[in-house]
């Protein structure tokens, strides 16, 4: 017999298929608890899920007494209590490399939209106030030489160096728990501590995980220490930055823009006073979201449930150390 698993997402019907060849699939449109009695059915017997998005914590496992492996379709998990599944001996799978450049790449329109005011002028132009040459209030600022930061040197990290380095003559910045040999020697990144960072930075770009470290790691005091001309970009987890800080900042002038494509609280409500800055531009969790990525990360996540239900895992898991025991 077929394992039985649980797919909380929608995803394209060649993958729909292949997961069909391995397992007895179970669909449903999220794991919200009041969703169906036919859910809490298929979550006892499911020994996989595969989706993105919803707490999984404890009280979830509780409901999936028999599962084996959690696959998200995503790189990041803080959604998942990891020490509960390793409890239950629940393998975790994710998506650590597909969606690297495409989130690169959200990272610097981000750098430009607010540099430039892409948003906010291409609005102008559209509500018919472009009725001569523009002056001084539409201009930005440049991008190209200033300094980039970087909070996080990981794959993203590395992607973005590589980009402000040779795209953009950029010098790079970056503020990681290790030195980046590869990030120094290509990019000629320098590694510094986070108050440097902060102080010479033009552009900060948060690509850090949400962990109970980097939870409001940038919070008032240190938005206080950036250029007043600087801008912050955060397409890593929106908790990494306290926000009511942020609006604060953005506000008073401590520092000059933001671009954000992740908030506190997702979707951003739509009361947030950050939609009311013109100095703002949000977007609505798009980093990874293209048609050739997003395929890319479902097909990796379908690979990964496969592997693990199937004993044959070798990259991609969170608690790898499940499989040695
Ligand atoms: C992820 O995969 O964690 C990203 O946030 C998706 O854009």
């Amino acid at each position: 017999m077929k394992p039985s698993i649980v797919l909380y997402k929608t995803i394209p019907d060649d993958l729909r298929e292949r997961l069909d060849q391995y397992f007895t699939v179970h669909a449903f449109d999220g794991l919200h608890p009041d969703n169906s009695a036919a859910l809490e059915q298929a979550l006892q017997q499911a020994e996989g899920i595969l989706g993105s998005g919803g707490k999984i914590d404890e009280t979830f496992l509780q409901r999936a007494p028999k599962l084996r492996a959690a696959s998200t379709i995503s790189v990041g998990y803080d959604n998942f209590d990891v020490e509960a599944l390793n409890a239950h001996n629940v393998l975790l799978m994710h998506t650590p490399t597909v969606l690297t450049e495409t989130v690169a790449d959200t990272l610097m329109s981000l750098v430009l939209a607010s540099a430039r005011r892409v948003v906010e002028v291409a609005e102008r132009v559209k509500s018919g106030e472009w009725q001569g040459s523009i002056g001084p209030d539409w201009y930005g600022v440049d991008v190209h030489h200033k300094t980039l930061g970087i909070l996080g040197m990981g794959r993203i990290g590395l992607a973005l160096a590589q980009r402000a380095h040779f795209g953009f003559g950029m010098p790079v910045l970056y503020n990681a728990r290790r030195t980046h040999q590869e990030a120094e020697q290509r990019f000629n990144a320098r590694r510094c501590d986070l108050d440097t960072l902060l102080a010479e930075s033009d552009f900060i770009c948060i690509t850090l995980p949400l962990t109970d470290e980097t939870f409001h790691m940038i919070g008032r005091e240190q938005l206080a220490k950036m250029k007043q001309s600087g801008i912050l970009i955060n397409a890593g987890r929106g908790p990494v930055v306290d926000e009511q800080a942020l609006i604060d900042a953005l506000q008073n002038g401590t520092i000059h823009a933001a671009g954000l494509d992740v908030f506190e609280q997702e979707p951003l409500p739509v009361d947030s006073p950050l939609l009311k800055l013109p100095n703002v531009v949000a977007l609505p969790h798009i980093g990874s979201a293209t048609h050739e990525t997003r395929y890319g990360m479902a097909a990796c996540a379908v690979d990964n449930l496969i592997a693990a239900l199937t004993g044959t895992v070798k990259e991609n898991c969170v608690n790898m150390q499940l499989l040695e025991k």
